[in-house]
């Protein structure tokens, strides 16, 4: 038995009935509220009961309580959410203590990546009181499509509604362009990593908006980079003394300028004397992050201790 719940509220799906769960998926597809299935309604409302695990697919502040009581009743999480792991320090804390508190795991791959296996590398290290020097990484599939379409000669504006409509942006794009969805996850690999979550820098992609004469200034410091055989990107770098977010110059022939169209890429400095390991792959679209929200069910299930660090 599940419950699944939108903002029209909490229903309950009999999984071994013939067609329960295709009945709501197909209701969602099509935009209309779960209200709207048939389903039963949860009697408890938002209350979880006996439940081992909670996923949570929002992309609201709001689930950060429910998350910590999960944890606190050895209820499992997986997040698609990356918000209540990413914001203020003392929040991620309480999830840490209720994670121990109830020695329940959470894991997090959908949040960076997309499920490509940077975040279970970097957490074993961090387990292991291995923690790298720097990393780099472009890992917003939004701001390199929408780069790979300023390149292309494409506006802004008109690239960005593309870009909604195909999924890959976030629900409300303007996380996207303030920098504030790569500043998250930053956060995120920081503190799963061992690394500081210290913010230094946030450079806005398009400060004043994605307007088409935003788009034109990020065209003219491409057309700049590539003269000079270098590329200009939108990374996070991550060290011990913080992150920094916002458009760098690299060399063109860099793994970072390789990427392309939804992948991300991930540059690990170990440290002095040890070559960089580089991880790329597709890291964002419904697909890949719909696999790495089920990889991460059944990770739990077959008892990983999570990706939280440990307190
Ligand atoms: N798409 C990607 O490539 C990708 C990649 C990595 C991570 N993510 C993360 O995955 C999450 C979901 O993304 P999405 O594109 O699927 O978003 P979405 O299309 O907006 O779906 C969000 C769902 O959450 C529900 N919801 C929102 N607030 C809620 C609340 N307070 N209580 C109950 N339900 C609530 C919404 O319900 P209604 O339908 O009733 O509004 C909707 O069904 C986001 O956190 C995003 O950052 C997405």
């Amino acid at each position: 038995m599940a419950t699944v719940e939108d903002r029209s509220g909490v229903f309950r799906i009999d999984t071994e009935a013939p067609d329960a769960t295709d009945r709501a998926i197909s209701i969602k597809e099509g935009g209309a509220p779960l209200s709207q299935t048939g389903l039963d309604p949860w009697p408890e409302d938002r209350e979880l009961g006996s439940a081992d695990l909670l996923v949570d697919l929002t992309a609201s502040d709001r689930t950060h309580t429910r998350i910590c009581k999960a944890l606190r009743q050895g209820c499992g999480v997986v997040l698609a959410n990356k918000i209540p792991i990413s914001g203020d320090a003392e929040y991620f804390r309480l999830i840490q203590d209720a994670a121990q508190a109830g020695n329940a795991s959470l894991r997090a791959s959908a949040t960076v990546g997309a499920g490509l296996p940077v975040m279970d590398a970097l957490v074993q290290g961090a387990r292991a009181d291995v923690c790298p020097d720097r990393i780099t990484a472009s890992m917003s599939g939004t701001l390199t499509y929408l780069l790979e379409g300023l390149r292309a000669g494409k506006a802004l504006d008109d690239h960005l509604a593309e870009a909604v409509s195909k999924g890959i942006a976030e629900p409300d794009p303007t996380v996207d362009i303030a920098g504030r969805d790569v500043l998250r996850k930053a956060t995120i690999l920081a503190r799963l990593s061992g690394l500081s979550d210290r913010v230094l820098e946030r450079e806005s992609f398009a400060a004043s908006g994605a307007t088409r004469a935003a788009g034109e200034a990020i065209q003219r410091e491409q057309s700049i980079a590539e003269r000079t055989g270098q590329a200009y990107l939108y990374l996070a770098e991550l060290t011990a003394e913080g992150i920094r977010v916002g458009f760098r110059r690299v060399k063109a022939d860099s793994d970072h300028a390789r990427v392309s169209g939804e992948q991300n890429v991930f540059v690990i400095e170990p440290g002095p004397g040890v070559a960089p390991v580089s991880i790329s792959g597709p890291g964002a679209g419904i697909t890949p992050t719909a696999r790495a929200v089920l990889r991460d069910v059944f990770t739990i299930a077959a008892g990983d201790p999570g990706h939280l660090p440990l307190v």
